[in-house]
């Protein structure tokens, strides 16, 4: 526990104040095998156009098997924590968004925690699906506003291509893996996160989901039979629910922050689908240059969508000191989130943290004297050790900053 858990003011604020909290750090991690529309076709019955057409996808990316939910996220996590300019050790708490956690025990969190060589923090996972990171920030802003917590690292990280049926064409064309992170701190100036909008609509809850694994139906040679431990989705019903809840909940964040839509520089909203983006965009009456979108490049990657697109926008110039912006999302429970927020920090900050903060150089520590089996399902490695075309990967993000060379998964 620390000082500033047992309700006191976080030191610096002053008593009495209101505190506000600021986003200052921020960072995403997305992994370097490319897995393009054309190395689908190779799998499943679809096609580029199919795909593009119905859900503006192009690629998406997929972990190694040497990468965790847990690594990815420290990684994006430290970029953040780099960018807000402090040590990985003022973190008072870590809050991971994830719907595919490394284990079901301990929390992916914990493991984060220990990777990012954080030795004071509470550490906990929130499980919210695509809405987790907006559940995990509006959680932060709490915390901070009630004084519980000087600096939250809220990260959404997520490794969905070991979740996927690759016989199922309508489910394993939309997802991918990777992280994003924010550092929100406490402050006494105006500005950072405003108005927060939750919504949860468990009429939806079978809407989307993964059967198998958990107490209902725990894990069994039938469940495995019956593909039981991969998520399942009647894309329709999701769609409708998406296109819906996304325009009505971001607009209620920007009204509980005394704002109108028009006093909002950017839409970052869950990348799942080009069409629901646009309906969005229709529905709000705001032309597309107003929302950011990065899906054609990740897919669907569930909760580190919007931390993903928030690092990027910012890092791409979109967003800059004084604008407010709005994070949105949707996802399986139904669950929906949005937050506003007024930006307050130097944008070049993450474009030097991601730069600085080398993937190689984090490490989550392993079990002693367990060897688990080889992650990477037998679809997907099937078709890497397959010959075919190269694709080349659509260019990566951030105007300036170097990123790895991405590889892709057909060689
Ligand atoms: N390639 C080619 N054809 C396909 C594919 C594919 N990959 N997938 C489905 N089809 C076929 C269907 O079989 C169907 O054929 P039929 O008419 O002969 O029966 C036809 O295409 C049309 O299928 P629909 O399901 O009607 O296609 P739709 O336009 O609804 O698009 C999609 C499907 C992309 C899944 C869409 O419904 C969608 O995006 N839904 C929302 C999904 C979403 O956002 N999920 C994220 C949830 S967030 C979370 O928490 C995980």
């Amino acid at each position: 526990m620390t000082e500033s858990m047992n309700g006191t003011r976080p030191p610096g604020i002053g008593d009495g104040a209101k505190v506000h909290a600021h986003v200052t750090g921020w960072g995403r991690y997305v992994p370097s095998q490319v897995l393009s529309n054309k190395d689908l076709e190779r799998m499943v019955d679809t096609n580029d156009e199919w795909i593009v057409t119905r859900t503006g996808i192009r690629e998406r990316r997929v972990a190694a098997a040497n990468e965790t939910t847990a690594s990815m996220g420290a990684v994006a996590g430290l970029r953040a924590i780099r960018a807000a300019g402090i040590d990985a050790d003022d973190i008072d708490l870590i809050l991971l968004a994830t719907l595919t956690p490394d284990y079901w025990m301990p929390s992916t969190a914990a493991l984060v925690k220990e990777a990012i060589g954080n030795t004071r923090a509470a550490a906990m996972d929130v499980a919210a699906a695509c809405s987790g990171f907006v559940y995990g920030f509006a959680t932060a802003q709490a915390w901070i506003e009630a004084g519980l917590a000087k600096h939250v690292l809220v990260i959404g990280a997520e490794l969905l291509t070991r979740f996927l049926d690759y016989t199922d064409r309508s489910t394993c064309i939309l997802f991918g893996d990777g992280a994003g992170a924010a550092v929100l701190s406490a402050s006494s100036k105006p500005g950072g996160a405003l108005g927060i909008e939750l919504t949860t609509e468990p009429q939806g809850a079978y809407m989307i989901w993964l059967p198998a694994g958990g107490a209902k139906a725990p894990p069994s040679a039938e469940t495995l039979a019956r593909g039981e431990h991969y998520i399942r989705m009647e894309g329709k019903e999701t769609y409708r629910f998406a296109t819906k809840t996304l325009a009505s909940t971001a607009l209620e964040s920007v009204r509980k922050s005394g704002l109108d839509a028009d006093d909002i520089k950017l839409f970052i909203p869950h990348q799942a689908n080009i069409r629901i983006i646009e309906a969005v965009a229709k529905g709000l009456n705001l032309s597309m240059d107003r929302i950011y979108t990065n899906v054609d490049k990740y897919g669907n990657t569930s909760a580190a969508s919007v931390p993903i697109a928030m690092a990027e926008a910012v890092n791409e110039g979109r967003v800059d000191v004084g604008d407010r912006i709005t994070i949105v999302a949707f996802g399986a429970g139904f669950t929906s989130g949005a937050v506003t927020i007024e930006w307050t920090a130097d944008p070049a900050r993450g474009r030097e943290a991601d730069a600085a903060v080398r993937a190689e150089d984090v490490q989550v520590r392993l079990p002693v004297d367990w060897d688990s089996v080889d992650p990477i399902p037998p679809a997907l490695a099937e078709l890497m050790n397959r010959p075919g075309s190269v694709d080349v990967p659509l260019d990566d993000v951030v105007p300036g900053e170097p990123e790895p060379a991405s590889q892709p998964l057909v060689r």
